[in-house]
């Protein structure tokens, strides 16, 4: 398995072998779900799942769970509030004792950059990373890839258009680390204190704050809700934001016609995308997030079993 052994950290550092290994077993897993539904399977039974939230989430907590039974393992769910880290327990502490309580695997959402490297580092047990503040959201970028995909092929030949709040976005990130592993063209365009040109530039990405010079030859799209809760000032008006960068009627109508709309949800309808374009034809948003039960099934297999041979 050439995935690190300690979990799903990061994108940052695989390759395209081993992002392609976890969307093949994904697409297993959802050819097995639209074949069987989400019938009750006794694969990991004898396994626990401790998913460890410290921050809100709705598409990544519940989609790990539904993963998590679906493949029949024992699942514990942990949320900072009401447990003993309202107490001033540190979360050092909190991920061993679920450790010693016999957890298998450990999923952690978590505000701070690197926990997860903290607590794998820590561990016995492989750790998923689901979102550790700015710096990463693995899973989303890779039902994002996995969703893409479906739709248009070979991302190789793809220009993949990432538009909006980018610095303070993990899954921008994972997101461009995906997209150069797979090859794209990824074109990262925001106001210039939300995309940082030398910063992304090094990463690999093509950066430009004028929309209207690549929303033309975009394949994808892919947006996000501005995330207020990492900063504390907007540097411009909100209505002057979205009047340059939301998806709407008029931004659509210079695209592709068959360009495939994304967002990784939670939405602001009104703000970064209007209801049209979100439930329009071209939007792939609530697949993508049904993809996410897979991507999670694939992962957790692999490090629990071995998935990947
Ligand atoms: N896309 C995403 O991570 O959504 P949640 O915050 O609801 O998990």
């Amino acid at each position: 398995m050439p995935l690190d052994k300690r979990g799903l950290l990061g994108i940052y550092g695989l390759t395209r072998d081993d992002i392609m290994g976890i969307l093949d077993l994904a697409r297993e897993y959802k050819a097995r779900v639209e074949r069987e539904g989400f019938k009750h399977c006794d694969k990991f039974k004898d396994y626990t799942v401790a998913n460890l939230f410290l921050e809100p989430s709705t598409r990544t907590r519940f989609s790990f769970e539904q993963a998590e039974k679906a493949l029949g393992a024992r699942v514990l769910n942990f949320q900072g509030q009401g447990s003993s880290m309202a107490k001033g327990e540190s979360f050092a502490d909190t991920c061993r004792t679920i450790e010693a309580i016999g957890a298998d695997l450990l999923v952690i959402r978590s505000p701070v950059p690197g926990s997860q490297e903290f607590a794998a580092n820590m561990l016995k047990i492989p750790v998923i990373n689901a979102g550790d503040g700015q710096h990463e959201h693995p899973t989303q970028a890779l039902l994002d890839a996995l969703t893409m995909m479906e739709y248009k092929g070979d991302l190789r030949q793809k220009t993949v258009l990432r538009v909006g709040d980018i610095s303070h976005s993990r899954s921008a990130r994972s997101e461009l680390f995906t997209m150069k592993a797979l090859g794209a063209d990824f074109v990262m365009c925001g106001p210039p204190n939300f995309v940082l040109p030398e910063y992304y530039g090094k990463l690999g990405a093509r950066v430009t704050h004028d929309l209207d010079s690549v929303i033309g030859t975009a394949d994808i799209i892919r947006t996000s809700r501005i995330q207020r809760e990492r900063f504390q000032k907007m540097f411009m008006q909100p209505g002057e934001f979205f009047s340059m960068y939301q998806l709407n009627l008029k931004t659509l109508a210079k695209c592709k016609k068959d360009v495939l709309i994304m967002h990784g949800a939670p939405l602001r309808r009104g703000e970064e995308i209007i209801s049209e374009v979100a439930d329009g034809p071209n939007s792939a948003i609530f697949p993508a997030m049904r993809n996410g039960v897979y991507v999670r099934m694939a992962l957790i297999d692999i490090f629990l079993g071995g998935g990947l041979k």
